[in-house]
């Protein structure tokens, strides 16, 4: 039977990296996203066994509406959609506008996979995969964009307990500095981007190939005793313990 797989933001970056790898593993791949022009062309572009699916990852009502759109059996869900919504404009300089931020975060980040994975796990398939995208920035800062990606790991430390008797596993892929996306938009500048590099043990930024060969990794029936996990894809720019 051939495996299925949902990756959500997959039109773009990380995503988009990932359902090809999947895809390339012979798996059939729904990708999701907000912008359906987006989706389209990248599922064009990807082959016939990708298609696209838009809905807003963070809000209720779309993901139940596109239920009916989504396989009914999910081997392999790539919870990729995020982001950092503070790099789309000045620091915050009322209270209110930090908390604005901050929650803005949490819902990009740790509420959109909650909720996803929360619609899909009727679906899983024995033997399934959950990857999650966590971020370096768990472990060093970024304010709320870093809590929520914190939040991502001790949620799936839960959701590992919580779906394993079925032989599902649950991971949080965390990367470190991944240039070929959206991610920064204009936000990162050249000396930025070098203390980034200068901060690595290879020398370079990361590639999405680099995180998607991960992902195929942790989504492949060879890894079904690897969970409850983060794995870091960042270069040695941050140790993992
Ligand atoms: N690039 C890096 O250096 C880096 C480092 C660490 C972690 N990450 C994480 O890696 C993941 C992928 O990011 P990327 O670097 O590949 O950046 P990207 O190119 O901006 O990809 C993010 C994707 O998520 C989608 N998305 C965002 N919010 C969404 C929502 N509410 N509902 C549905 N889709 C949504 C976006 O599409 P739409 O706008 O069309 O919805 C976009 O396709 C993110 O979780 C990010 O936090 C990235």
């Amino acid at each position: 039977m051939t495996r299925t797989a949902v990756v959500t933001g997959g039109g773009t970056g990380i995503g988009r990296a990932t359902a090809a790898a999947l895809a390339a593993d012979g798996l059939e791949v729904v990708i999701t996203g907000r912008r359906k022009d987006v989706l389209d062309a990248a599922a064009a572009d990807l082959g016939p066994q990708v298609r696209a699916v838009p809905f807003d990852a963070t809000d209720p009502d779309e993901i139940e509406a596109a239920l009916a759109s989504l396989p009914e059996r999910v081997d392999v869900l790539v919870n990729n959609a995020g982001g950092n919504p503070d790099l789309t404009g000045p620091p915050p300089q009322t209270l209110t506008g930090v908390r604005d931020a901050w929650l803005a975060n949490l819902e990009a980040n740790l509420v959109s996979a909650v909720l996803v994975t929360t619609a899909l796990t009727p679906r899983f398939a024995d033997g399934g995969r959950v990857i999650t995208l966590g971020s370096i920035a768990a472990a060093t800062g970024a304010a709320g964009y870093g809590a929520a990606k914190a939040g991502v790991v001790a949620w799936n430390a839960e959701l590992a307990f919580q779906v394993g008797g079925r032989g599902v596993t649950a991971n949080v892929v965390a990367p470190g500095l991944v240039e070929e996306t959206e991610f920064f938009g204009d936000a990162l500048t050249s000396e930025r981007r070098a203390t980034l590099i200068s901060q690595t043990a290879t020398g370079r930024a990361g590639r999405v190939t680099d995180v998607a060969a991960t992902i195929a990794f942790l989504a492949s029936p060879e890894a079904g005793h690897i969970t409850g996990q983060v794995v870091h894809v960042n270069g040695g720019a941050h140790l993992g313990g």
